[in-house]
């Protein structure tokens, strides 16, 4: 059965369009049928990670009601399908609409169908979460990014939804806040701790998410475990010595 998870947090630029696009790909690499849609209409940029720059159709022209959700899907090497959102000003008028139906009826061969979310609490989030079966919450490990993550908990404990965990994104040695203690806060488990790494920025700029891009850097291993956990199984792997000392003068 589909599974349509919906990647939320509280302030914006915390890492969700990152999350989602190398989620994507990781549970691609996995066997599983995946399928990715930009529900941030107003902020579109889902399908740059993966170099989609021009497309006829997008999710603006779905939620429209004149193109179906088929129609706007894009197959990637990876195996990815993607449905991205309009980059052009002239769709800012597009009233989000909740396309859940359409995702369980045209996207039904998908295991996963993953919605990167909108920032805030606005009808565009709204109209997301209606979509959703589950929820990830991704902050910074930072008390004003995790107390607007703690808001968006609130809000989809009231839509009933199934709040999967957090993931913990840009951590870098010097936080002080720890998993254990986040967890505690939000009485959820933390699902993945995903370090700073500013070579994101390259993957972004190769049009290729970053566990495609770089698979051996430690932020590529910490997203396949999140991707091990929603299918339910362990991720067990060593960094070679070598890939660590690496990773250690990245920093
Ligand atoms: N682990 C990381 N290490 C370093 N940079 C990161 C990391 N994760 C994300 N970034 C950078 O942070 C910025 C914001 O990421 P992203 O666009 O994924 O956030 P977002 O939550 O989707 O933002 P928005 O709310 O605007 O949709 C990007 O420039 C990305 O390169
Ligand atoms: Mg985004």
């Amino acid at each position: 059965m589909t599974r349509i998870i919906g990647i939320l947090s509280g302030k914006g630029g915390v890492g969700k369009t990152t999350l989602v696009s190398n989620l994507g790909v990781t549970l691609a690499q996995a066997g599983r049928k995946v399928g990715i849609i930009d529900a941030n209409l107003s902020g579109a940029n889902l399908g740059l990670h993966f170099g989609l720059i021009s497309y006829p159709t997008s999710v603006h022209d779905v939620m429209r009601g004149n193109t179906a959700l088929t129609d706007a899907m894009y197959k990637h090497p990876s195996g990815v399908d993607i449905v991205p959102a309009s980059l052009s000003i002239e769709d800012l008028d597009v009233e989000p609409t909740n396309i859940r139906q359409q995702i369980l009826e045209h996207m039904s061969d998908k295991d996963y169908v993953l919605i990167d979310c909108a920032t805030g609490l606005d009808r565009e989030t709204m109209k997301a979460m209606e979509m959703v079966d589950d929820v990830i919450l991704v902050t910074h490990p930072e008390l004003p990014t995790i107390s607007d993550a703690l808001r968006t908990k609130t809000i989809a404990k009231k839509y009933d939804k199934n709040i999967l965990g957090i993931v913990l994104n840009r951590v870098n040695r010097s936080d002080e806040l720890k998993k254990e203690n986040i967890s505690a806060f939000f009485d959820l488990p933390v699902i993945g701790v995903i370090p700073e790494d500013h070579f994101i920025r390259k993957s972004i700029e190769a049009k290729n998410p970053i566990t495609l891009e770089y698979p051996k850097h430690k932020i590529s291993h910490e997203i396949k475990s999140i991707s091990h956990y929603l299918m339910g199984k362990e991720y067990r792997h060593q960094q070679s010595l070598v890939d660590k000392i690496k990773s250690f003068f990245r920093k």
